[in-house]
């Protein structure tokens, strides 16, 4: 294998799945017991915020009750031990990876504990409801919504991420669907940059003929044995 230094990981829903956590896509997933248009775009908090307060502030309370799992703490060990670049991105909008240790992480499609104020554009940790519209703590204004990306919004730190992206010698995805652009198509960018490219999901992905290499099967199986072989290597690459 050649040497590796800089590694991206992309993180979905899939890596949550074992720790109880609702995916989108598959069945019995959240898209299918609600309507991305009801919940989840700007047009359905202006029309009925209290749907869409209510349905983030289940999601709230249900990842607090979570625990990160086997994966999540593998990466976090990576995050720990590979002294290379590493950068976790994901799209997950729970706390799981940071509880786990993970500190090299963005969060670009937003996070269900940080709530955004429309009147200040102030931003605060949050645990609480949304529902009963509480005072931004910075500005005072009943203004705050879901720190969350909806449909149709800007993903967060897209150049950091890009430029990450663009250096890295392997991109790895983990346990998403490939559904949602942009980051559907990191791996079509990290090819471009020569990167190699790694897919670790129960099922073959949208994208999975864009990755050299795909391993089938649980995320709490796939990413320890995949960090453990990285960790187990560094030192021949480093
Ligand atoms: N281990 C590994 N992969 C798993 C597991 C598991 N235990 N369980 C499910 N998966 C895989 C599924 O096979 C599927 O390919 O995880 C993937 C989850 O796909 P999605 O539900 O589409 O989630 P994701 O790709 O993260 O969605 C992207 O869409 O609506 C949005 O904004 C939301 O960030 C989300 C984005």
């Amino acid at each position: 294998m050649a040497d590796i230094r800089n590694i991206v990981v992309l993180t979905g829903a899939g890596i949550s799945a074992e720790s109880g956590i609702d995916t989108f896509r598959s069945a019995g997933g959240l898209w299918e017991q609600h309507r991305v248009e009801d919940v989840a775009t700007p047009q359905a908090f202006a029309r009925d915020p209290d749907l869409v307060l209510r349905f983030y502030d289940m999601r709230r309370e249900n990842i607090q009750k979570a625990q990160p799992n086997a994966a999540h703490a593998a990466l976090a060990r990576l995050d720990q031990h590979w002294q290379g670049n590493l950068l976790i991105v994901t799209q997950n909008v729970d706390d799981l990876h940071e509880r786990a240790g993970a500190q090299r992480l963005i969060h670009m499609h937003g996070e269900h504990l940080s709530a955004w104020c429309l009147a200040c554009d102030g931003r605060t940790r949050w645990h609480a409801p949304l529902f009963d519209r509480p005072g931004c703590p910075h500005c005072g204004e009943a203004a705050l919504r879901p720190d969350i990306v909806w449909f149709g919004e800007m993903p967060y730190r897209m150049d950091e991420i890009d430029r990450a992206i663009s250096q890295c010698d392997l991109f790895v995805s983990i346990g998403t669907s490939g559904a949602v652009y942009p980051a559907a198509g990191y791996v079509r960018t990290a090819r471009h940059y020569g990167a190699r490219t790694l897919e670790l999901n129960l099922d073959p992905s949208q994208g999975s003929i864009m990755f050299h290499e795909c391993r089938m099967g649980r995320a709490t199986d796939l990413v320890p044995a995949w960090v453990d072989e990285m960790l187990t290597h560094q030192a021949d690459w480093l």
